[in-house]
């Protein structure tokens, strides 16, 4: 039995990168809010600006904004950065924001905060990719600056033996369209390579349960586990870091915990 309980072609379908969808994603993600207090918390420490590396539809760039803060975003996704736009200026906040590959982000010290959050460093597929990030947001820090990753893995027995079947991640109301989503991932890890292949599907249900849209997305992610990122920090020339395990600054003493860092 298939557990999305999803039968031929009932609905339409289409497979596309889950950022090409930003109104989807944000009914999905847009109300998480687990990481908001600590980036608050640093960006206030630091005194600013900020930037937010793969800063999506804004979930945290906005509230930053709105508190006062000055903070700029970097996003690769043209669709993500536009409806980062639109909601920036129904709520009256004109953050500076740079759109596209790699080279468009800042490389010059200006950033009191540079942070990438919510698994975000995971698009970097590769070790040029990721030290690549690396020096760039650096390269935006200045004097006393801080860079901030929240990040994270599935612990390794996971990797070991995954689930066979989708997993229901989420499920959330989406008012405006009202329906109920119900978010099921298909994940494809591989302990060679560190990737993880994610076939998501979401499902939008209609108050009797009938399915009325189906939404597949699939992505791939690369995984950095502690010791590999603090070589990557090392050859990408931060001087010091700090690894925790969750957004308190717990330690960090199990794989399951998230992997948040902070380096400068
Ligand atoms: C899960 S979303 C997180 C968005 C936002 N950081 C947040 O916390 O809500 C991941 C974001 O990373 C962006 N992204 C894609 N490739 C990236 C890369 N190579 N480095 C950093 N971010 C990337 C995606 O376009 C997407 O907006």
């Amino acid at each position: 039995m298939n557990p999305t309980g999803i039968r031929g072609a009932e609905c339409p379908v289409t497979m596309r990168s889950p950022y090409d969808d930003p109104e989807l994603y944000d009914a999905l993600f847009e109300s998480f809010d687990f990481d908001l207090a600590y980036y608050t918390a640093l960006a206030r420490r630091t005194g600013g600006p900020v930037l937010d590396v793969g800063c999506g539809t804004g979930r945290l760039l906005l509230r930053l904004a709105r508190l006062g803060l000055v903070v700029d975003g970097w996003e690769p996704s043209g669709a993500m950065a536009a409806r980062l736009r639109q909601k920036a200026l129904a709520s009256g906040v004109m953050p500076r924001l740079f759109v596209g590959a790699l080279e468009s982000m800042p490389d010059t010290p200006r950033y009191g905060l540079v942070f990438c959050a919510f698994n975000a460093f995971a698009h970097n597929l590769t070790a040029a990719a990721q030290l690549g990030l690396l020096r760039r947001m650096r390269a935006c820090l200045v004097d006393g600056g801080c860079v901030a990753i929240g990040a994270g893995h599935p612990p390794l027995a996971e990797f070991a033996s995954p689930p066979q079947e989708p997993v229901l991640e989420l499920e959330v109301e989406w008012p405006e369209k009202q329906c109920h989503l119900r978010l099921f991932d298909r994940r494809r890890l591989d302990p060679v390579a560190l990737t993880q292949h994610s076939e998501m599907t979401v499902l939008s249900l209609a108050a009797d349960g009938a399915v009325i849209a189906r939404h597949d997305s699939e992505t791939v992610l690369r995984w950095t586990f502690q010791p590999e990122f603090e070589l990557l920090l090392h050859a990408a020339g931060y001087r010091g870091w700090r690894i925790m395990g969750g957004y308190g600054g717990e330690p960090r003493t199990s794989d399951a915990q998230p992997l948040l860092v902070e380096a400068w």
